[in-house]
This record gives C-alpha cells, structure tokens and sequence, in this order.
C-alpha cells in the first residue's frame, strides 16, 4: 500500500538531479563518441610499431616497409629524426617502396574496424612528403664503412590513392586521389570520399592510401572523420550524441574521474594541450593503459555539453595522482592552483580576459556556463591525506577570484571521516561514490533518509550497479532504479548525480588490436557501426525525463521483503545479513504542470498488486500514463545484436482515482503519470 500526501508540501527537487560523467575510458572518445576514424593517427600510441598500421601490397612483386620515425629518440640517425612538423607532431610513419608492383601503401585497421555506410561522406586528411634515400655517410677514417644501401629514387610526386575498401582489399567502398608534390616540405593533403547508395553497412573495413611508384613517403596526422552531430568538424558521432540527448542530462562531470589525475603527477588530463587545431595536439598517456589523441580536448568537451543541452560540471586536477604521489599545499601546489584558475577562465572568462581570448580564438567567444569545479577526484585514496590542505588552498584561490562558483570536494564525511576536509569553511558539497551490486543498492536504497540536513549538500558523483558486462543487466536496472528512488526522495539533501561509466567500446581481442574496455558494466555499449543503451540507461533516461519539481511526500505499508543470500563474508562473521524491501517508490511533482510522477520497482519475479491512495487531492484525471521497463530474468540484457531486448513501453491506464491499484509486473520499473490539473 502507498500513500501519497498532498497536504502538506514536501521539500523541493534540485533542478541539477539528475547529469552524466564522463572520462577516457572502455575507448568512450578515442573508438567512441569522437568521430575520429583513424586509430593511432600521430603514431604516438605505441613508440616501438605503428600500432593500428600495417603495410599493402597488392602484388609480391613489390618490396616495401613501413617504419615509426620518432624526432624524439635521440639515439636513431639525424635522418630518421628530422621529419617532426613541430613541437607535438614528432613522430611521423616512412612507408619505404624500394620497388612498386602495382599498389603498395598504408592501411589504418581503425578502432576495431571503419564504419561504411551508403551514400555517406567522408573527410580524409594527412600530412605527406616525399622524397629519396640519403646516401650512407662516407667512412670516416678509423670508423667502420657503413653498410652498402641501395639508394632509393624519389619518384613520390603524383597521384596518390585514398580509399575505403574491405580488409582484404577486394571490395572499395570509396575512393579518391590527391597529388602529392614534388618537395621536400610537409603539406596537408585533403580529400573527400563518398560511399555508394546501395553499399551495405559494414565494419569490415580498412582506410588505405597508395602509390604506386617507388620512393620514401612520410606520413602524419592522417584523418578520417564521417558525418558528425549537428556537422561539426571534429565532432562527436550523431548517435552517441542523441542518446545522451535523450536521456536530457541537466550537467555534464569531464574530464575525470581517474582521466584527471592520471597515473604521476604529469600524466594529469593536460588541457591546454589539448586546445587548438589537431597539429598542435601531442596527445598524452591516459589513465586507462592506453594513450588520448586529446581530440577531444577542453573545447569539445565544453562544445559537447553546449550539444546535449547540459552545464559542465569541471573537475580540476588537485595535486595528487592515480599511482600515490602528491604534492603538499603550500608554494609547490601553486602552480596547479594558477593551472585551474586559468581553465577556469578559457571556461567562463569573457574575451577581455587572457585564456577567455584563447578560447574565443578558437572559435567561441561565448563565455560557458560554468557553476560547479570539482577539486580532484576520489582524493580519500591519498594515504598521505593532504586532502584538507589541497582542497582550501585551491578553494580559497577559486572563490577568491570566481566567488559564484561551488566548488566541491571529493571526500564524503559519511564514506570517509577519517579523511574528511575538517579545516577552513566546511564545504559546500561532498561527492560520494558507490559502485555496488544490486543486493546492496537495495539495502541501502535508504541511506540518504537519515542524513544530516545541515550538513553540506551531496553529489553522488559517480555510481552504478554492477551487474553484467560490457553492459549492465536488467537485474543492475532494478539495483539503479531503487537507489535513484532514494535519491530521488531526498532530491532535497543529493542535489547532484550522475552514473558512470558513461560508454563503453563493446569489442573484446581481435588478433591485432587489444579488448576495448577496462571497466565491466557500463551505460551504453558500441562499436564503429551501431549503439545501444543498456536496460540501466533506459532507467535513466525514465528518471531524467518524468521528474517533478518537488517531493510529494509517500509512505508505504505491507512492503514485501526479500532474503538476502549469505555473502562470503556473511560466512566468515557468522552473520544474518537483514532482509531486503523488494519494492520501492518516490513521487513527485510537478507544480505548473499538475502532472504527478510516481516511480516504483518490483524486483520480484511475481506481479505485485499495490494499492495507492492520493490523499488530500483536489483533483485526479481518470486516465493516466504509464511507462514501464520489464524482462523475464534479471540476466536480460541489451547488446549490439539484440539492442532492443529490454525498452520501456507507454501506455494509458484507465480508472484512476483517489484510491486505485496497480499491478507491478515482474521485475519492473514503472512510471505512472498522473494528471492532478
Ligand atoms: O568510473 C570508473 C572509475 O571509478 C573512475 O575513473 C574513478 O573515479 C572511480 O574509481
């Protein structure tokens, strides 16, 4: 039985509930929601072979090689060394055609493959030049003679071959051709190529660019860019970018998360490198084991949040980093304090201010919004815990400059008091963490009821049931929908939230590239072709969508509970774990609109009949909207061949009144919508 009082008014929903976060990690930008075809496109990703790259030659009459050239490593030939374009492009690719027998060239695999779809455009891009082999150096008296070489011609000008074709080279799917001159000097090339109408979808592809005559071709920055959201170069994948639309996040938490502080100190998420065109975009480490283009750097991300409608929630790097080192507060910290204070600035600084004119520079001289900086992420793993020392230092000097901002600290009181910011100002807002298994999202669906109101205000930063992988299960939606209820019905106090991880990049080995993901049980899985959302997005975006503006406060009697099984631990402590509800509920509404959301979870495998009184309603619309999410087995799941397997349906329901029933269905979530105006 629920009842839903409308006598008295309960507290207000924050407007900022419900947001997304999000981070380099399972690939979500580099083989994810950055548009960016080409893997390994500066050749950086792996220093000793060019990863992604392989060599074509169509015919064994050929002999050719490929070869990484770093103007990095000192100890390689001034030859190999001299081809950087500048400061960031240091490494550049030689394919070597001592002898061409039709086509030889260079082929970049992609992230687990090159989408082709009909009648589709694309952008393709590289740095080229050409040339002939230097001759050996003369011996040098009482040096050895340098081993006889034969000398390569340069006979590199003319047309080079650009083509999207099938691994096997069989089929091309698009091609076109640029003229490479005759120079010695780098040059961008561009081209554009355009798939056939009746060319069917495929991820079996491979980009490819040719010659056919001999010389030493040098290659860097080669790019391949599809149709992006809304056609914005060096965009975002359309659909990537619609589903976040869709779940109508009200922020955006970048750029990390672990991507933030990386593994030392100077691996942290580099924004100012990752500013400007792509050339001068060095990439960096990354916090995942693999290496960021930076293709998505500061200014897409902000660009992004400016596409699906959402504010950026920034997170600044704080002086401590994924491995334990960290720096004290105090004068070393200075310099990453002035770090943030200038982000913050390309962020919201107007164009009279110095990183303000930057960023209108590169092509937005808009301020952004911006209202909340996170100081850090997850800082209680700091066993040093300089936590306090970091968080005021960097506090003083933001609200110092940008005294409207909140900025937030990284440390619960409840998760983690030992470490807990106890000197200067209490802060404003904690981040709390929780990666949990649904058993335990149920059992502490409850935690915020008995939080402190006058204490600091929570964001949940980052959490998620994690049950299945790539992608969570129906079962991980049951555990997610009951603790969003508990968040839900203390809207007031969790004022912030957002699940995570966001994306996941679904291809596990393939003989030539590495598993795309670090992180089992994510929100929505992809590869280069098609996307889904797993059972837990569509709860989501069912959240997201049908809130109302404060709580209607409810009570709920006859809640039938559930046995927990023993954990392992359970075992060894000799311990009952307590038994679980296995229904929960939370409404709201909304006061303009009259419409009330009320939102339940049935994580029992039987229908539930549930009697719900609205006490001290004027009015109640007969008929009423109901949207709900099912499947058969908690298992039930979403993936790229069965995308649609479990969706939430809408329907009407008639027969509402100040007193009706409603049956849950077996493992559900339901909204019901009703109509008070
Ligand atoms: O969401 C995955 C990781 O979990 C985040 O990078 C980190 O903040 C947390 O530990």
């Amino acid at each position: 039985t629920l009842t839903l009082d409308f006598t008295k008014p309960g507290a207000a929903v924050s407007p900022m509930l419900y947001g997304l976060m999000t981070e380099e990690i399972n690939h979500s930008y580099d083989g994810g929601l950055y548009a960016e075809l080409i893997r390994n496109r500066i050749f950086k990703d792996n220093p000793t072979s060019p990863e992604a790259w392989s060599l074509v030659q169509d015919n064994t009459g050929s002999n050719a090689s490929i070869q990484l050239m770093a103007a990095t490593q000192d100890n390689v030939p001034y030859d190999e060394r001299r081809h950087a374009i500048n400061e960031a492009l240091t490494t550049c690719l030689r394919l070597t055609v001592e002898k061409a027998d039709g086509r030889v060239g260079i082929a970049n695999a992609g992230y687990w493959g090159i989408p082709v779809k009909p009648a589709t455009t694309y952008q393709a891009s590289f740095y080229l030049k050409g040339g002939g082999s230097v001759p050996p150096p003369r011996p040098r008296p009482g040096q050895p003679t340098p081993p006889a070489k034969p000398v390569i011609e340069d006979n590199t000008a003319g047309p080079i071959q650009v083509t999207i074709e099938s691994n096997d080279g069989k089929t091309v799917y698009a091609t076109g051709t640029v003229n490479l001159e005759k120079s010695i000097f780098w040059k961008k090339y561009q081209v554009t190529l355009t798939t056939g109408a009746s060319v069917k979808p495929t991820k079996d592809a491979r980009f490819v660019v040719s010659t056919t005559r001999p010389g030493l071709y040098y290659f860097n920055l080669v790019s391949l860019f599809p149709p992006t959201y809304n056609n914005r170069p060096n965009g975002n994948r359309p659909d990537l970018t619609q589903m976040m639309l869709d779940m109508k996040p009200k922020f955006l938490r970048f750029p990390g998360g672990n991507y933030l502080e990386g593994p030392l100190l100077t691996d942290a998420f580099p924004w100012k490198t990752t500013l400007g065109p792509l050339e001068s975009r060095p990439g960096h480490r990354g916090s995942w084991g693999y290496r960021a283009s930076d293709g998505m750097g500061l200014l897409e991300f902000l660009l992004w949040c400016e596409e699906i409608k959402a504010e950026p929630l920034l997170g600044v790097y704080a002086g401590y980093s994924l491995q334990g080192d960290h720096i004290d507060a105090g004068p070393l910290l200075k310099p990453h304090v002035e770090d943030a204070l200038n982000e913050i600035e390309y962020v919201m600084g107007d164009a009279s201010t110095y990183w303000g004119a930057k960023r209108a520079a590169d092509g937005h001289p808009a301020p952004f919004k911006l209202r909340y900086v996170e100081i850090g992420n997850e800082d209680w793993f700091d066993r040093s815990n300089s936590y306090d020392g970091r968080f005021n230092q960097f506090r003083e000097a933001i609200e110092a400059k940008y005294p409207q901002l909140h900025c937030i600290s990284t440390i619960a009181d409840a998760q983690f008091p030992a470490q807990k910011v106890t000197s200067g100002k209490k802060p404003e807002l904690l981040d709390e963490h929780y990666y949990r298994n649904a058993w335990d999202m149920w059992q502490n669906a409850a935690q915020y009821d008995a939080y402190d109101r006058n204490g600091p205000k929570i964001f949940v930063g980052e959490w998620a049931t994690r049950e299945g992988l790539p992608t969570t299960n129906l079962n991980a939606a049951l555990g997610d929908a009951a603790w969003m209820i508990g968040m839900e019905r203390n809207a007031d106090l969790v004022v912030m939230s957002c699940y995570a991880p966001l994306f996941v990049n679904v291809n596990t080995a393939t003989a030539t590239a590495p598993k795309a993901w670090q992180w089992d049980s994510d929100l929505i899985g992809y590869d280069a072709l098609t996307s889904y959302g797993s059972p837990s997005y569509y709860v989501q975006k069912m959240f997201s969508e049908y809130l109302g503006d404060h709580i209607v406060p409810t009570t709920g009697a006859s809640i039938p509970l559930r046995k927990r099984p023993l954990t392992r631990r359970d075992s060894v402590e000799g311990k009952t774990p307590a038994p679980v509800p296995a229904l929960f509920y939370a409404a709201t509404k909304n006061d303009q609109t009259g419409t009330v959301y009320l939102k339940m979870v049935n994580t029992l495998g039987t229908k539930q009949p549930v009697d719900v009184t609205l006490q001290g309603l004027a009015k109640v619309v007969s008929s009423a909207t109901v949207v709900v999410l099912k499947g058969v087995k908690p298992e039930d799941t979403n993936s790229i061949t069965e995308p649609k397997k479990i969706i939430p349906t809408t329907s009407k329901i008639k027969r509402v009144g100040p007193h009706f029933t409603r049956v849950l269905d077996p493992y559900s979530v339901t909204v019901l919508q009703l109509q008070t105006k």
